[in-house]
């Protein structure tokens, strides 16, 4: 009989695709869009495509389905924005704050095998950007709720959140630095121009 060979170490195959997570006003989204631009990767956050497929903004969704309704209609667009990455494009992809704490959707990034870099601030500072965001630019957040309440939600999910691949802290640096910073620890590498079909060239 044969003996087999003993196979080569694997080597280091930088991501893909990349997942940001974290609590509400943690940056996901302008992170998620820099650290595109600075790579050339598409960047896609999970809440618009949801409110595609379903024709309905995110609030509308809470409050004509529940929160549930929700959590089914996001767990579905994960699905399919995973099955999407075999295309092979690379791409970063910005998840609303309570995708990664759902115990299932954790599991499907596991399983996928791509980072989730989790986005942290003191919660203070995430209640101001939030309250901010919702005053100047009319951002409405369902389970916003007040300052109690944001807190006592921000300190319960935290416990999933740092399951995450790498935490970042946030306060006090600019998105373009945080991106870098992303890209650095990931070993992230820019790909060539983009076709309009989304290939790289
Ligand atoms: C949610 C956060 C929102 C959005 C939805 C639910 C949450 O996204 O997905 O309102 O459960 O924290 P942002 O984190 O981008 O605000």
């Amino acid at each position: 009989m044969r003996r087999k060979r003993p196979s080569a170490p694997a080597a280091h195959v930088p991501p893909e695709a990349v997942f940001l997570v974290g609590f509400m006003g943690a940056g996901k989204t302008s992170v998620g869009r820099a650290l595109g631009q600075r790579l050339n990767w598409i960047f896609e956050d999970l809440d618009d495509r949801i409110e595609r497929r379903e024709g309905r903004t995110v609030a509308e969704i809470f409050r004509d389905s529940g929160e549930a309704g929700f959590r089914r209609a996001e767990h579905s667009a994960l699905r399919q924005v995973l099955d999407e990455l075999s295309g092979g494009v690379a791409r970063i992809v910005a998840l609303g704050g309570g995708a990664f704490v759902q115990q299932r959707n954790a599991a499907l990034l596991k399983a996928a095998g791509v980072p989730a870099v989790f986005l942290d601030a003191p919660v203070e500072e995430l209640w101001q950007r939030c309250s901010r965001q919702a005053g100047a630019a009319g951002i409405e957040r369902p389970l916003l709720g007040s300052r109690d309440q944001f807190r006592g939600l921000y300190l319960a999910r935290r416990q999933s959140y740092i399951r995450a691949s790498l935490k970042i802290e946030t306060a006090g640096h600019t998105v373009e630095a945080i991106a870098a910073e992303i890209a650095e620890k990931l070993g992230l590498k820019k790909v060539g121009m983009r076709s309009e079909k989304g290939e790289s060239e």
